[in-house]
């Protein structure tokens, strides 16, 4: 969709241009054309691998008198010509992508987990619990992992190791970015594209962290309750005013050149954000103006921003919580997440909710 409008840009300058001075530019318009066909032509492969040409060309005219920051661009050795948004997810190709997900069926919501590739224990964990539970109050829910390519140890060994496990649970979604915490936000974006190109008819989906505890019935209990959008619905544990880090040594240092201002935009916490699908399309399309940096969750905050939109409060907004120091069955009976030290804990924990008798 988004591809076209580039060269619907295009037409509707040669348009406007034509119908002002029709005759001396006509030559020039020709020329225009032709030589946009040649360097259309030249680069077709772009649009099987790269951002397409369109998109590049957008990028440009977009660029050139506008007073924002650039998207941070990185260049391809190999193609000169072609820099590339590095966040951008459409960049990036699936190399493992066989769910019955949302092709064999349409869920209500599609609980989308980021996951080291290395982190057999986290999905087991959420296989055993929350992963499982896919009719809730009549709804399909359906749970799958989405993973970059693994960046340290036995590479071809964690490969094999991933590839195994598809096998056995097709439910393992795998994209060629290099894997690691400082991507995360390209992580993110390939979760968000993958949503739009296969899950348009989803009704929400969650991204949720590997080491969150998700109480299944109560998301559903409030995506049911009236009033909740059904699109442009963005909502989790709210964020405001957060000062953005500048201690080199913290993980969560972003330097200057990457985000200039002082303060984030109203954010979602990363540990688990629900969305309408619509948002999906909408973030990957507008990530293409945004200069990525390495806070995912802020980054959609970011997003959120360019397209007029803010982050909703949850009906009870302390339903989704970040730490609890002890578990207390009557809690976490009535929240939606937390976030967990392990995957132990996970089972433990969601075992004992899970016993038969009355949690509070
Ligand atoms: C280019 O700018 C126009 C006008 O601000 C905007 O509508 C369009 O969405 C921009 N292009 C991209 C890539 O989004
Ligand atoms: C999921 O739940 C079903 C019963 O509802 C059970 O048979 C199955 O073993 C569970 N899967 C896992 C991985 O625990
Ligand atoms: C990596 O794993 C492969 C496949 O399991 C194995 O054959 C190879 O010896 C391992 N390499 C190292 C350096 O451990
Ligand atoms: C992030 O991913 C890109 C694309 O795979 C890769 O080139 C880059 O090295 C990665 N960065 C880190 C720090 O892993």
């Amino acid at each position: 969709m988004k591809e076209d409008s580039g060269e619907k840009d295009v037409e509707r300058e040669v348009v406007e241009i034509s119908t002002h001075q029709r005759k001396p530019i006509l030559q020039a318009i020709f020329k225009f054309l032709l030589l946009l066909g040649v360097m259309m032509t030249t680069f077709s492969y772009i649009s099987a691998n790269r951002a397409t040409w369109a998109e590049y060309l957008q990028y440009n005219l977009n660029g050139t008198n506008k007073n924002q920051s650039p998207p941070l661009y990185q260049v391809d050795p190999n193609q000169p010509f072609i820099q590339y948004h590095l966040a951008y997810p459409r960049n990036y190709h699936f190399i493992l992508d066989d769910t019955e997900v949302c092709r064999s069926n349409t869920p209500y919501v599609v609980l989308v987990v980021p996951v080291a590739p290395g982190n057999r224990k986290a999905r087991d964990a959420i296989r055993k619990t929350w992963g499982n539970e896919t009719l809730v109050q009549g709804e399909l829910i359906q749970t799958v992992f989405l993973l970059g390519l693994p960046s340290h140890g036995n590479i071809t060994a964690l490969q094999e190791g991933v590839s195994e496990e598809n096998l056995q649970y097709h439910d393992l979604i795998q994209s060629d970015f290099i894997d690691s915490y400082i991507n995360l936000t390209i992580k993110t974006m390939v979760i968000m594209d993958w949503l739009a190109t296969q899950c348009p008819k989803a009704s929400y989906a969650m991204k949720i962290d590997s080491d969150m505890f998700l109480n299944v019935e109560n998301l559903v209990r409030m995506l049911k309750a009236p009033g909740i959008p059904k699109k442009e619905y963005l909502t989790g544990m709210l964020m405001w005013n957060r000062p953005v880090v500048r201690t080199r040594s913290s993980k969560w240092y972003v330097p200057e050149e990457m985000y200039p201002d002082p303060l984030y935009p109203t954010y979602t916490l990363g540990m688990g954000y629900l969305l309408s699908i619509d948002l999906a399309r909408r973030f990957v399309d507008v990530s293409k103006l945004i200069k990525p940096f390495n806070i995912e969750d802020a980054y959609i905050g970011m997003c959120m921003k360019k397209l007029g939109l803010h982050p909703t409060q949850a009906p009870h907004p302390g339903d989704f919580r970040a730490y609890l120091n002890v578990y207390n069955r009557c809690t976490f009976s009535r929240v939606i997440t937390y976030i967990l030290g392990t995957s132990e804990q996970l089972v433990t924990f969601w075992t004992d909710l899970k016993k038969p008798g009355p949690p509070c």
